[in-house]
């Protein structure tokens, strides 16, 4: 089973990445074929609203989305992980979501198949510093809409609340055994 990751933390080996990784782990012992996307070594335009897309649903914008959306479009699962910026996901993921407006064009306009494959389904994974009740909530409803979007189901989600130093996520095994977790179900299930 083919599962895209995207990471969307610029900070390497950070919070956002181990738990990546860790669901990653679990994936793949249950026969998850992987492949993590890093998005701060991509080169994304955000969205210029040119609408070249209404035409045929494909993005005119030429850069590295270019690779991005047919693994997109063919990934069996997916799993977005970012870290809370200023109450919203990284703006590295979201140059992501928003250039998915042209798949959002060729479901609800085009009334094309955005993807061949049927059934799909996706997890998000998300951390930050501080531990508000409503912290995850406006994510929630983005990664919610985005998956909607690509025809993506949003079956798993696993967010974490203070932490904030480089990598300290670390020290919660059981958060590190909820994402392994996280990945395993996300294939078995
Ligand atoms: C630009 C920026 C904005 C942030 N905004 C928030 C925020 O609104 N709420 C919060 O709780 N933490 C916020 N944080 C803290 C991060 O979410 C936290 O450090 C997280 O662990 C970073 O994950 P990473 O190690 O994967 O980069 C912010 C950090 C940065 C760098």
């Amino acid at each position: 089973m083919k599962v895209l990751s995207v990471l969307g933390s610029p900070r390497r080996g950070g919070n956002t990445e181990i738990l990546l990784d860790e669901a990653l782990r679990g994936a793949s012992d249950h026969g998850g074929s992987c492949e993590k996307v890093v998005l701060r070594d991509l080169k994304i335009t955000p969205c210029l609203e040119i609408y070249k897309c209404a035409e045929d649903g494909v993005c005119a914008i030429k850069d590295d989305m270019q690779d991005l959306f047919p693994k997109i479009e063919q990934a069996q699962r997916l799993i977005i992980a970012s870290p809370i910026f200023f109450y919203t996901v990284s703006a590295w993921t979201k140059a992501m979501i928003d250039r998915c407006q042209s798949l959002w064009v060729k479901k609800y306009i085009l009334k094309l198949p955005v993807s061949p494959v049927a059934d799909r389904k996706g997890a998000f994974i998300s951390v930050a510093a501080t531990r508000g009740k409503k912290l995850f909530d406006g994510v929630r409803l983005t990664i919610k809409y985005f998956f909607d979007a690509i025809d993506v189901s949003y079956s798993h989600e696993l967010f974490v609340r203070g932490v904030d130093e480089k990598g300290e996520v670390r020290k919660q095994e059981e958060v590190l055994q909820q994402a392994y977790e996280l990945g395993r179900r996300l294939v078995v299930e």
